[in-house]
């Protein structure tokens, strides 16, 4: 609501006269951009649609959802047909010619127009970027994405037993000497980069030798949503280390930039996965092939540089992670916990996640770039609420920083409130990580209650969830209409399955407490989420 209000502000603070007047001839469309796997799903478009009808203004077409757990881009194609012919029908653009797509030729025309940049071979007295701060952007004081601080690495150490089929590991860095000022809860983006064996292969399924240096520059008529492209000169090792997401599944676009670069068999068979039914793209998509698998899948097409840089590649983004220590600790340090993902594609395809790759492989002294995000996953100001915490895996992440906090006011003088930590993870023996930790807090008087769940020692799954059930006096309290009711519930960790089982055992239990109906209980959660008493941090 506090959202629509504002953006009811927003639109009526375009010109003097009242809103609904102005709106009521106004043409519009809206595309929401999501993910299924959140319960908020396209929640900003759903929104933004829903205000411009309440305003007065007329849809062209229905709202578009774009579900990025899926096929984003197919979902966009589908909503931008019937935008682009609902226009056509609509006579509200008279050069109908310059509507690229609208008469079901727009793949043709996007061959024919492919952006690339210009492509500089410097002088052989020119500085080759090198260095992580200028490859990436210049180093900053980490206060903003696009003002990275390089954090030297303190520590990097395996959290899960030796015997353990996965990883995990706690990174310490240091942030000494940058602006960042964080509060436990808020995220760290880290600027990761491709590995060698990742930057090798896509160097010889392109064709480009590892050390040639070059500099990309923006052509003289370049289309406008061409963006600038990275500083140069730079080696094709560095531009592919840093500037491409070569291991993400492949978009649309950049198979349709492949397309326009393919010739003969490869360009047939391209065309077959672009151009077939939407359910054989969606069924190829599925698949999870990344832009590395398709270059070595055709070796032949072997883009010229500045048109791979253009209309391919897609730039590769900082990952987002948790801060599981608290400033209270040392406010120079920051740690994160981190899962060290592996898993085999329906490919048969090892996927190595790239940033958690990245900094397993990290030796301490070396640098990595990152920046601060603030979170809205808080401590409450008042010590004395009670705090109930669900987590699962690196779910734990944020609570180790709360505990850390909560040690830290305890050791100053400060009464705290009672904390209930509920953990899952598989076995005592693997990956019941920080256990010690967590040990030294219950003694410490932080943690009141540690309830573990270990979901692979018995012969049925042990979840957070049954935890809880076991526990519902205290759930039912911590999530009680009362009015001197205080606490805070915090849910962290996956967001599919996790977060989604906890809160109908939640809704459960407080209907069973209390006698009321699924509805009540589910609009108390919602009412709880805006007062902050439930906070998520999910993904
Ligand atoms: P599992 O892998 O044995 O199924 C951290 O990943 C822990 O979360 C693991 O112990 C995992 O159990 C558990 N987990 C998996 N699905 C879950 C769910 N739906 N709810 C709660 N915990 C879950």
């Amino acid at each position: 609501m506090e959202m629509a209000s504002q953006l009811m502000m927003l639109l009526s603070s375009v010109n003097g006269s009242p809103p609904t007047a102005r709106m009521t001839a106004l043409p519009f469309a809206v595309f929401g951009l999501g993910n299924k796997k959140y319960e908020h799903f396209c929640a900003a478009g759903k929104l933004a649609y829903q205000c411009m009808l309440d305003l007065g203004a007329k849809p062209v077409v229905e709202r578009g959802d774009g579900n990025d757990g899926e096929d984003i881009d197919s979902d966009f194609d589908t909503w931008k047909k019937s935008l682009l012919s609902a226009i056509d029908a609509s006579g509200l653009l008279t050069k109908r010619g310059e509507i690229e797509g609208s008469d079901g030729d727009g793949q043709k025309k996007a061959q024919e127009k492919i952006a690339a940049y210009d492509f500089v071979l410097p002088s052989e007295d020119t500085h080759v970027r090198s260095e992580v701060a200028e490859l990436v952007h210049n180093s900053g004081d980490g206060t903003r994405r696009d003002a990275p601080f390089l954090a030297e690495v303190l520590t990097v150490k395996e959290l899960h037993a030796p015997t353990a089929e996965r990883s995990c590991i706690h990174v310490e860095l240091t942030i000494a000497g940058s602006g960042m000022k964080y509060t436990a809860g808020d995220h760290l983006g880290v600027f990761s980069k491709n590995g060698t064996d990742t930057v090798e292969k896509a160097a010889k399924a392109l064709g480009y030798p590892l050390e040639m240096p070059f500099t990309l520059v923006q052509p003289a008529h370049a289309p406008a949503h061409l963006p600038q492209p990275f500083p140069g000169p730079v080696t094709v090792a560095d531009a592919l280390a840093w500037h491409v997401d070569l291991l993400s599944p492949v978009s649309k676009p950049a198979l349709q930039g492949l397309l326009a670069l393919a010739h003969g068999e490869d360009r047939e068979k391209l065309g077959r996965i672009l151009n077939g039914s939407a359910e054989q793209y969606k069924a190829w998509h599925k698949q999870s092939r990344c832009l590395l698998e398709v270059l070595e899948e055709f070796p032949n097409i072997q883009p010229p540089i500045g048109a791979f840089f253009a209309s391919v590649a897609q730039k590769l983004q900082p990952r987002f992670y948790s801060i599981s220590s608290s400033p209270a600790a040392d406010p120079n340090v920051i740690s994160l916990t981190c899962a060290v993902v592996r898993s085999v594609t329906p490919t048969g395809r090892l996927h190595k996640g790239l940033s958690s790759t990245y900094l397993k492989e990290k030796l301490p002294g070396t640098r990595v770039p990152v920046f601060l995000r603030q979170s809205s996953f808080r401590l409450p100001s008042d010590s004395m609420a009670p705090l109930l915490m669900v987590g699962a895996g690196t779910g734990l992440a944020p609570y180790r920083g709360f505990l850390q906090e909560r040690s830290a006011l305890i050791k100053r003088g400060t009464t705290v409130g009672p904390a209930y930590l509920f953990f899952g993870c598989r076995t005592r023996d693997q990956d019941f990580i920080y256990k010690s930790e967590l040990e030294g807090f219950q003694k410490a008087g932080a943690l009141t209650e540690l309830h573990v769940a270990f979901s692979r020692e018995g012969k049925q799954k042990d979840y957070v969830q049954h935890q809880l059930k076991r526990q519902a006096q205290t759930v039912a309290y911590m999530l009680s209409a009362t009015k001197d009711a205080r606490g805070v519930v915090y849910v962290c960790g996956d967001a599919k399955h996790m977060a989604t089982d906890v809160a109908s055992t939640a809704v459960g239990i407080v209907m069973a407490a209390e006698g009321c109906s699924e509805e009540t209980v589910r609009s108390r959660f919602t009412s709880m989420s805006k007062e902050r008493r439930i906070q998520k941090d999910v993904w």
